[in-house]
């Protein structure tokens, strides 16, 4: 903490200019670099030099997650977030604020603090007509399509429908109106579970795709997506702690809970009370040393008024409610030294540095390798081969280094980026602006076997029995070794069917299938190609501008940029990957074998 106001002043635009960034990675580009935590003790540094030194003060900025030209819609109440403190000292002292505030009688719901997406439903006289993310709490982006994939959710409210002829809803969770609510905004978390979020890694892996960071930015990346059925494979749930605005109200926090509960809306399963500050802690160290049975991943504690008088009472600011707090927990973290640094080849060609560490046992686990992403990372974190690192689990998921202790450096090298294919000897790429180096050979052996599996696979050309053991076979054989040589497999029928764990019925199937590929769309021809940076949207997009392969392959840097979603640096790599000459001769191969004559207009 900066003692004199020059050293504030000095600290604070490192302070801010972090802050930002920080919010672009996170909320704009789904990339975060740096932990909650070290996010958290920014927010809180800046907090303390503006009580320190009010004249500094300055609207402190609001990251807002509302993408370019996203329907903006207002929310009816302000959609709140949290205060968070990681002291039980500060704990306290909110305690002490709240009661004097409520001359010295409240008590506390306690309930787990979701480590998700922030999301509010809203009813329309009963029914669910839309779903906004929090946006900067005033008005939030439209994400319906995509939150409708979500099972958990009500369509109607059953309260809603019974409240006319009695319902069987407690009368004491029943908000204190007489008609059917005309207007509801329910308020909660879209999650994504630990199991499914492994799930999906390994598919990930399986596809030669960047593995999620953590569940958080996968939920919060999917939500955004306009590709239902990719949202779909994401497998989103919903838990919900709260109401926003809806006509009359309830008398607790807990009523609340039990309302959500009688409507079927997914919500935590116990209600657990604490009279004082001593009693919330017992619950949060209790809670903090038992393995709970939730299927999302928690980050903390999360402690409201229950009284919704006094929680009116204590009021808000712009941003947090008076009468509620997170209790965070520091992640667990562990030390250990980089042994050396590797790098990988990925399905398009990107090279990830990954640093080989002395194996440690963090939150159960023995971790003995962790992902530098690229090497802006390795530039910001400073690290050099030999150091000391702190290790730490990105929301509880997957170990990454989050600094060096510079302080036990002794005798390190520094880390030098590879200039030819780890695997191929090809001469690397950086494409300008960007951090990744790339092999840009499709016929590269390191990239071929992931290439052919997300060729075939059911997103692109969907060749049905073309999974990763039967790739691993062709390309062992030496049958394969770039996307087109799948359409001159039939060459090889005989010795194929010959093999033992073949015959007839099941090559004739796979061959069959490759042939009915022909027919498949444009746009998945271009997703199947690997192009760098094209995902299945961006994938549409091109096809509905350029309509042919053809079209695609001679299009200038210029006119790909004015496709949706394609931006400079993504232009620039297709027209890169169209201009070497290796993936020319792929195209044309593809092309003598007829592939692109077939696909719907
Ligand atoms: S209540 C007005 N309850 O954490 C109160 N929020 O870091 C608003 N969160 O913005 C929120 N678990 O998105 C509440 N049990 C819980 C929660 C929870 C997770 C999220 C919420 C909030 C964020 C703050």
């Amino acid at each position: 903490m900066a003692e004199s106001v020059e050293k504030a002043r000095r600290r604070l635009p490192t302070l801010l200019t972090e802050i930002a960034r920080a919010d672009r990675l996170y909320y704009k580009e789904n990339a975060p670099e740096i932990s909650d935590f070290e996010y958290d003790c920014l927010q809180a540094e800046v907090k303390a030099i503006y009580k320190k030194f009010p004249q500094l003060e300055q609207a402190m900025k609001v990251g807002s997650d509302l993408r370019n030209g996203a329907v903006s819609v207002p929310h009816l109440s302000p959609m709140l977030s949290l205060s968070n403190t990681y002291s039980k000292e500060e704990l306290f002292e909110f305690d002490r604020r709240t009661r004097e505030a409520c001359n010295g009688g409240c008590a506390y719901l306690l309930e787990p603090k979701v480590d998700g997406m922030a999301i509010s439903l809203i009813y329309e006289n009963g029914r669910w007509v839309r779903a906004l993310t929090r946006g900067d709490g005033r008005a939030g982006e439209d994400v319906t399509a995509a939150v409708q994939t979500i099972a958990d959710i009500p369509h109607v409210l059953s309260y809603a429908q019974e409240f006319s002829n009695e319902s069987s809803v407690s009368n004491e969770a029943k908000p204190s109106h007489a008609s059917i609510p005309s207007i509801t905004e329910v308020r909660g978390e879209i999650y994504v579970t630990r199991e499914d979020f492994e799930a999906l890694n390994a598919e990930q892996e399986r596809l030669g795709q960047p593995l999620f960071s953590n569940t958080r930015n996968l939920a919060s990346g999917s939500v955004k997506l306009l590709d239902v059925e990719e949202v779909k494979r994401r497998r989103l749930r919903f838990v919900a702690h709260g109401i926003g605005k809806i006509d009359g109200d309830f008398s607790t926090q807990e009523a609340v809970r039990r309302w959500l509960k009688a409507n079927g809306f997914p919500s935590f399963p116990t209600i657990d009370i604490a009279e004082t500050a001593e009693e919330a802690w017992a619950f949060i160290e209790a809670f903090h040393a038992k393995e709970h049975p939730f299927p999302f991943v928690t980050d903390g504690v999360v402690l409201k008024v229950n009284d919704r008088r006094q929680q009116l009472q204590l009021g808000a600011t712009a941003k947090f409610p008076h009468w509620a707090i997170a209790y965070k927990f520091e992640p667990e973290s562990v030390e250990t030294q980089v042994t050396g640094v590797t790098f990988q080849v990925g399905r398009t060609g990107a090279i990830t540095p990954v640093a080989e560490l002395t194996p440690v046992e963090l939150c159960g686990s023995r971790i003995s390798r962790a992902t530098l992403h690229n090497f802006n990372e390795i530039d910001r974190l400073g690290l050099q081969i030999g150091d000391w690192v702190v290790l730490q689990k990105a929301g509880e998921v997957i170990p990454a280094i989050v600094r060096v202790n510079t302080a036990r450096r002794n005798g390190t090298c520094p880390i030098v980026p590879p200039t030819a294919c780890p695997a191929c000897g090809a001469k690397l790429i950086r494409l300008e602006g960007e951090a990744i180096l790339r092999c840009p050979s499709i016929a590269c052996s390191a990239q071929t076997r992931l290439k052919i599996i997300h060729f075939a696979s059911k997103e692109a050309l969907d060749i049905g029995g073309m999974g990763a053991k039967l790739v691993d076979f062709l390309v062992h054989n030496g049958w394969v070794r770039t996307v087109a040589d799948v359409f001159q497999l039939w060459r090889f029928r005989e010795r194929w069917i010959a093999t033992e764990g073949f015959g007839e019925t099941a090559v004739d199937g796979i061959l069959t299938a490759i042939e009915r590929a022909k027919t498949q769309p444009l746009w998945r021809w271009i997703y199947g190609l690997s192009l760098p940076n094209v995902g299945l949207e961006a994938a549409k997009r091109l096809a509905e501008t350029f309509q042919t392969m053809e079209a695609l392959q001679t299009a200038s840097a210029e006119a790909l940029q004015s496709v949706p979603l394609i931006g400079e640096r993504t232009a620039q790599g297709i027209a890169a990957f169209f201009k070497n000459e290796t993936n020319r001769a792929v195209l044309e191969q593809l092309r003598k074998a007829e592939c692109f004559d077939q696909m719907p207009a």
